[in-house]
């Protein structure tokens, strides 16, 4: 199973996403994240980031901030993307039908469809990071839960 975690700049959600699903998914497992835009592409992810997970026992000091590619939809079997803006992005660089039924809201799979976005923490400050963190852990334990 290849997952792809999506945010907008990958240097925040979607990091801590692919951190904390490396953190609980199979060995056989490939996961990655992508940004939907190419400003930070080949930067390591925010401090803040960096500092949350590592709190978790978690490095995701490594990874590189990287835009998403037609390739992504061939490559990946599961696109999760961060927000419904996000989403609508990634939905519109989908080529057919099948790379489209690949996509989906990260936190669809809680079930609360109103409040199914993953909040940007980029102009916030630790703790909603943190707050972040903790969304991201359960949508990452329940989309386990749901694909294994
Ligand atoms: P991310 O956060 O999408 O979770 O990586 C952001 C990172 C950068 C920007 C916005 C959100 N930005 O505007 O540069």
């Amino acid at each position: 199973m290849k997952i792809l975690m999506v945010c907008l700049g990958n240097i925040c959600r979607s990091p801590l996403a692919e951190g904390i699903m490396k953190s609980k998914a199979p060995e056989n497992f490939f996961i990655d994240s992508a940004g939907t835009i190419s400003m930070h592409e080949g930067k390591h992810p925010d401090q803040r980031a960096i500092q949350t997970a590592s709190r978790h026992g978690i490095d995701i000091s490594q990874q590189r901030s990287r835009p998403i590619t037609q390739a992504d939809f061939e490559n990946f079997d599961k696109i999760y993307c961060m927000d419904v803006d996000v989403l609508a992005d990634v939905v519109s660089k989908a080529r057919n039908e099948d790379q489209r039924k690949k996509v989906s809201l990260f936190l669809e799979v809680l079930g609360d469809h109103q409040n199914a976005e993953v909040p940007d923490p980029y102009w916030g400050d630790m703790k909603e990071f943190e707050e972040v963190f903790q969304l991201l852990d359960r949508g990452c334990e329940a989309i386990l839960k749901q694909i294994i």
